[in-house]
């Protein structure tokens, strides 16, 4: 039976939302169960159960703030108690260096996850402007640092 994924997005623009389609094909081709969520339509209490891994790509506004649609999934998820020790994730940022707060929101999920017990399998990825080429080398990593 294959492994089931999530894999979230965060977006304004919607380069978020391209990467993690492009994601979940490479996932769904690897062998993996996977699916795809809007961090607009997702709760904490869902990421318990949709599934133990999950891949987040998420970019930063405003000054270092989540994208406008995941703002309220980011507030829900800083005041919960929901328990992911189960849960492994990795997350993909998108952002752009000359802000100072480059990928802000990108680092401050991975930290929330883990705190309410998720294990990161890597360190936070950084994408600038011209994210393509890191986001392609990032995929097969991120997919292969979940395990088969
Ligand atoms: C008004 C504005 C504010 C932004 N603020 C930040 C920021 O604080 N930190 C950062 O890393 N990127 C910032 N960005 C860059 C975006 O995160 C970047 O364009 C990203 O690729 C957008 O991805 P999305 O289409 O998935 O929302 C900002 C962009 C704009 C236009």
């Amino acid at each position: 039976m294959s492994k089931k994924i999530a894999i979230y997005y965060g977006t304004m623009t919607g380069n978020s939302e391209a990467l993690a389609r492009e994601i979940l094909d490479n996932a769904q081709d690897a062998g993996w169960d996977a699916a795809i969520y809007n961090l607009a339509d997702v709760a904490s209490a869902d990421l318990a159960t949709n599934a133990p891994n999950a891949i987040y790509i998420v970019s930063t506004w405003g000054d270092g703030e989540p994208p406008s649609d995941a703002i309220n999934f980011f507030e829900d998820l800083a005041a919960a108690s929901v328990d992911l020790s189960a849960a492994k994730h990795a997350v993909f940022g998108l952002g752009d260096s000359n802000y100072e707060q480059f990928c802000k929101f990108a680092t401050d999920l991975d930290a929330r996850l883990s705190e309410l017990g998720s294990s990161a399998v890597l360190d936070v990825a950084k994408g600038d402007v011209s994210f393509e080429l890191d986001f392609a080398k990032w995929k097969p990593k991120a997919l292969a640092a979940f395990g088969e």
